[in-house]
């Protein structure tokens, strides 16, 4: 084999794992899954027990990237820090209106974070070939607590400009999601207010989905992390994986899709029997990690069920149900294990409280970012080794050169 030498491993075994379906990469204590059980536990609490309790992003953000439940006055200072974050420069603003208003919104996110990160450099330190995040856990912390915040800035300052109307700036007095609703402009007419009911599905979707282990864009972060830059680089990373239609971007191809299938007294059997054929996919449908019902799922089904007469609107989820009533009795799927990941039925949820289906993966990442900072606190806690994987060579070797 002409390509056995150039294939030696350093030392020790090598694996080829295509997918990394086998291949454990880190040591974690922030999010356990259990896909055969079905459960989920963020630093060992499960999140049943997490949403039961009603705790506050606040509170579960602590939990998560800090690794224990803050006291009460713990939890109030993380939120005063929040509060206490500068708002945007302008310079982000115009960064996010250069785009067209129908253009991505994850390219918009992407651009305003770029556009924060290049002005602040005080805040979120960039400088090219030194290692100041790696066991500084005061201005990890420091940052975590100043990207998190900036985010939600950036997320309503692109919906603003996509919907064509003015930015409300963030209160003092208003927590993280209240804040987030009223800088969207999502508030009541009469109070001016977000609407309580709807802060309530919000905090509990962002707590759902805060992590989910080593999930594709959760390694794109780390692999990123593992070369030492700043955390906003590294989020950039996690948020560009976020975007394929094979992760995050699976929700908005679903919507499509349950469109299209709604659109026809066909649509849902010829959908059906393409993805039986193997000739396409069923987006929001199959996940690495669940062999049985993905556990958050009964908590999104309360929410849906709330925000019934909102959903009802479109008739879309009547035409989700009728698809998952066939999936699940259909062998395909069973065979497979496939179910639908939670994604798709909070798309619902998002989509009942009135945020457009382009704008779902966007506001989902707002809640998923604890997850990742929490990744990437402990990343730059532990000792540095740089991801650098192997590969098996299959092409040519030592070719001669035409003369
Ligand atoms: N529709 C139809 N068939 C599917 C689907 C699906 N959604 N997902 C998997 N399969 C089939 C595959 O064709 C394959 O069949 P085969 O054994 O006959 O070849 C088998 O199930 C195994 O599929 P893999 O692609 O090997 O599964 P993997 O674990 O690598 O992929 C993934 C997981 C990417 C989520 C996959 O299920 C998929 O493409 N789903 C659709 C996209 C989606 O909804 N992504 C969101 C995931 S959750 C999230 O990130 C927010």
């Amino acid at each position: 084999d002409p390509g056995a030498e150039a294939d030696q491993p350093e030392h020790g075994l090598r694996v080829f794992d295509p997918g990394f379906g086998n291949t454990c990469v880190s040591e974690s204590k922030v999010t356990f899954v259990d896909g055969r059980k079905g459960t989920v536990q963020y630093r060992g609490y499960s999140i049943d027990d997490i949403v039961q309790a009603k705790k506050s992003f606040a509170e579960t953000a602590h939990l998560l990237i800090w690794g224990q439940w803050p006291s009460a006055l713990e939890a109030a200072d993380l939120q005063k820090t929040w509060n206490a974050v500068p708002e945007l420069p302008q310079h982000v603003f115009d960064t996010i209106h250069a785009f067209p208003k129908n253009g991505s919104p994850l390219g918009m996110v992407i651009a305003g974070l770029s556009a924060l990160q290049s002005h602040d450099m005080d805040r979120i330190p960039a400088h090219v070939g030194k290692n100041l995040y790696l066991h500084n856990d005061t201005l990890a912390t420091e940052s975590i607590n100043y990207l998190l915040p900036s985010l939600a800035m950036v997320v309503a300052a692109a919906y603003c400009h996509s919907q064509s109307q003015a930015f409300t700036p963030p209160s003092p007095t208003l927590d993280f999601v209240d804040n987030f609703l009223l800088m969207m402009g999502h508030v009541d007419a009469s109070t001016g207010l977000p609407n309580p009911r709807y802060a309530g599905y919000v905090e509990t979707l962002w707590i759902l989905l805060a992590d989910h282990e080593m999930t594709c864009s959760t390694a794109a972060l780390l692999q990123t992390a593992s070369a030492l830059p700043d955390p906003v680089t590294a989020l950039v990373s996690a948020i560009a994986a976020l975007y394929g239609p094979l992760h995050g971007g699976a929700i908005e191809v679903a919507y499509k899709d349950i469109s299209a299938m709604a659109s026809t007294p066909d649509g849902v059997t010829r959908k059906m029997e393409a993805v039986k054929a193997g000739k396409e996919r069923l987006y929001g449908y199959g996940h690495r990690v669940y062999k049985v019902a993905d556990p958050r799922y009964k908590h999104i089904a309360r929410i849906l069920g709330e925000l019934h007469a909102e959903i009802e609107a479109d008739g879309l989820l009547r035409t989700a149900f009728q698809v998952d009533e066939i999936a699940r009795e259909d062998e395909y799927f069973k065979k497979r294990g496939l179910g639908p990941n939670a994604d798709l039925f909070a798309g619902f949820c998002w989509g009942g409280m009135g945020f457009p289906p382009e704008w779902i993966l966007v506001i989902s990442l707002i809640g998923r970012t604890q997850g990742f900072m929490a990744h990437w606190r402990e990343a730059m806690s532990g000792p540095p080794r740089i991801w650098r994987p192997g590969q098996v060579y299959t092409g040519e070797l030592n070719r001669k050169m035409e003369s």
